[in-house]
């Protein structure tokens, strides 16, 4: 059966499975929240990808920021996957997942010299660079180092992804990229400087899109100057597209995301401009890699109503998922053990001392006891990554699902992780 949200998740029975595993057993086992994925559905996104792309000279770089914990990259980087990073942070860890520092390019608008030394000692594929200062900056840091840095620019096509202020990255207002109309003379400055070799272009215009064209938009305003450029003999032979596709978040009324071969034909037919000149593609997904493949499990605490709302307390909360209360985006859920008693409205909230601590709101669900056990839905990318020890909570456990078999891929922290490095004052 298909669960609106759960892709990789079905009822065997009353209990909600990942692949072979039963959720309720996991719970049982390494308790809760846990975050669960399926490694089958990780790779059937990357691998969709691929396929989509085929035909195309192309690098899958994994957007590292949507689940960067080792366990996850490194089924990634098994599968030839390069990686997208911005942070020193996030190139240490896929290094030591295994991942392949040739195929990674570094994006973000605040690199430090610290971090081009570390990515240039690595020898990173690109730096995705962001602004004419840092072209500077780079090209000094890299010198210094007696090498030259393989850059792409970063331009702002001023596209509308249509998507979440708080994550459409493509318009002037925004702080990321060089201003198209700034575009050529940075790409001549760069091209002129001697420790620089320019070969990229890239873009990211914002995340969870659901339609195609904002891709198409912009692939055509980069192509229009990758064209452009050539005429005036800088080779420009990287195009990098950013992020991937939305995903299905399982909210009524919401249309469903592009496929993996209407992205696809979209990219092909949006570069065909290009003609003969030479071209890899580079895409930077993360969402629509990892988010389909993960559930959050939480335990229901308590119960209880007032005159106008009943509430569900749960053992998970905003430190361990954010984005409903940062985004107002929505979760699917379900029950762990199916039910056939009618649904009612709750507010799915957790133990943390603020309004804004809830996971749902005015959701239909079945009643769940004490004890029973929620699954979050689309819960892999951007929720791990994204979560908190506030209120001195430990993160949460993940684990990974392979098969019949599972992997605590990282345990839950311990109260002494969390004070870890603190000392009083004399
Ligand atoms: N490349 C760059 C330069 C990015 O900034 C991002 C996402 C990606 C690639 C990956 O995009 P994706 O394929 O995942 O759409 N925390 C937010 C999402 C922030 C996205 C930031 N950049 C959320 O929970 O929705």
């Amino acid at each position: 059966m298909s669960l609106a949200g759960f892709n990789a998740f079905e009822y065997r029975g009353d209990t909600l499975h990942c692949e072979g595993v039963s959720l309720a057993a996991v719970a049982d086992a390494v308790g809760t929240p846990a975050f669960v994925y399926s490694r089958k559905a990780i790779e059937a996104a990357y691998k969709a990808y691929d396929a989509a792309l085929d035909g195309v000279d192309h690098l899958i770089c994994y957007s590292v920021k949507a689940n960067s914990s080792i366990g996850i990259l490194n089924v990634l980087a098994r599968l030839g996957a390069g990686a997208d990073i911005v942070s020193g942070g996030e190139l240490f860890r896929w290094l030591k997942a295994g991942g392949d520092a040739g195929k990674v390019v570094f994006s973000g608008v605040g690199k430090t010299e610290a971090e081009m030394r570390t990515a240039l000692e690595a020898g990173i594929l690109a730096f995705n660079v962001e602004s004419t200062e840092e072209i500077d900056v780079l090209d000094r840091v890299a010198r210094a180092a007696g090498v030259k840095a393989r850059v792409a620019l970063r331009v702002n096509p001023d596209v509308d992804a249509q998507t979440h202020p708080y994550i459409s990255t493509g318009l002037t207002q925004n702080k990321f990229g060089i201003a198209a109309a700034a575009a050529r003379d940075a790409f001549r400055h760069a091209a002129s400087l001697a420790n620089l070799d320019v070969r990229g272009i890239d873009c990211h215009i914002g995340s969870q899109l659901t339609k195609t064209s904002p891709f198409a938009d912009a692939i055509a305003r980069l192509c229009d100057l990758i064209l452009s450029l050539a005429g005036e003999g800088i080779m420009i032979t990287d195009l990098d597209i950013g992020g991937g596709l939305g995903i299905d978040y399982g909210k009524e009324g919401d249309a469903p995301p592009p496929s993996h071969g209407e992205y696809g034909a979209a990219v092909k037919q949006a570069m065909a401009k290009l003609g003969s000149h030479p071209i890899r593609l580079l895409v930077e997904p993360g969402r629509s890699i990892v988010g389909p493949a993960g559930v959050l499990l939480a335990r229901v605490l308590y119960n209880k109503d007032n005159e106008v709302k009943h509430f569900t307390i749960i053992d998970a909360a905003m430190n361990d998922l954010i984005r409903p209360s940062f985004y107002g985006s929505h979760h699917p859920m379900t029950p762990v053990k199916k039910s056939e008693t009618a649904p009612r409205k709750t507010d799915v909230v957790g133990p943390i001392c603020e309004t804004g601590d809830f996971l749902a709101r005015d959701r239909a669900l079945p009643p769940l006891a004490t004890g029973a056990l929620l699954a979050i839905g689309a819960a892999g990318a951007y929720s791990f990554t994204m979560s908190s020890n506030y209120n001195t909570r430990p993160r949460a456990v993940e684990v990974l699902v392979s098969g019949d078999r599972y992997t605590v891929i990282r345990e839950r922290e311990t109260l002494e992780h969390l004070v870890r490095g603190e000392r009083t004052a004399e």
